[in-house]
């Protein structure tokens, strides 16, 4: 069943101590894309780091590499990451005031745009973006802070944005809280990408046998 799940790894949950090694490792580890996350103190009550440390990273890996901006108005860093090496930019539409307008300068900048709801957002207020976005990431925790428990009400929205982007190539990603334990119940509700910090990274047997044991689901 979960053969074809991609598997995203938040460098979040990493030892930043030794940042280029552990990208190195969960590229080993079988993950499909690196997940970077941006949060600026405003958006949330938290700041992680921008473009400069991407850039520093993204050229030890050939994995894509999602930028996950919980930043406020994210539109204003699309060209900085791009050349930094971002190849999906996924913004919160919580955070936009011109969504339709930020989403086509992610395009124009040669990444692929992503939008993000909140646990709180109802997906039916992204779903007439279907046509110009290549991802939803559905938050299953209050963004700010690895290491929460997943929410399993917010995975019923995979469902309905699911059905929306019917007949064409859309990804719907599940970030927060997702570990091997529950990774069967996030695919079983129709998710294409689990995105994974602590899931992966503090796995007591190590990344690769969590990655081993999802695909084996
Ligand atoms: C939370 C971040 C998540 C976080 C997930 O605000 O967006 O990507 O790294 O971490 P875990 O998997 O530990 O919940
Ligand atoms: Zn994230």
């Amino acid at each position: 069943m979960a053969q074809n799940v991609r598997i995203s790894a938040s460098v979040l949950a990493a030892d930043f101590s030794r940042l280029g090694e552990q990208v190195r490792m969960i590229e080993d580890s079988g993950c499909d894309e690196i997940h970077y996350d941006v949060m600026d103190g405003h958006f949330v009550p938290n700041i992680t780091f921008g473009a400069d440390v991407l850039a520093s990273i993204s050229n030890l890996t050939d994995l894509p590499v999602d930028a996950h901006m919980m930043v406020t108005e994210p539109g204003r860093f699309a060209a900085q990451f791009a050349a930094a090496g971002a190849t999906t930019y996924t913004v919160h539409a919580e955070a936009c005031s011109d969504l339709a307008g930020t989403l086509t300068d992610i395009a124009e900048a040669g990444m692929r745009p992503g939008i993000s709801i909140n646990p709180s957002t109802e997906a039916e207020a992204v779903i007439r973006f279907t046509s110009i976005v290549d991802r939803f990431l559905v938050m299953s925790v209050e963004p700010g802070f690895g290491g929460q428990s997943l929410i399993t009400e917010t995975l019923s929205k995979i469902g309905v944005l699911k059905a929306a982007g019917r007949g064409r190539e859309l990804d719907v990603a599940v970030d927060g809280g997702v570990k091997v334990e529950n990774a069967a119940s996030v695919i079983e509700a129709g998710a294409d990408t689990l995105i994974s910090g602590t899931g992966l990274m503090r796995y007591p047997g190590g990344a690769a046998s969590a990655v081993q044991a999802i695909r084996s689901l």
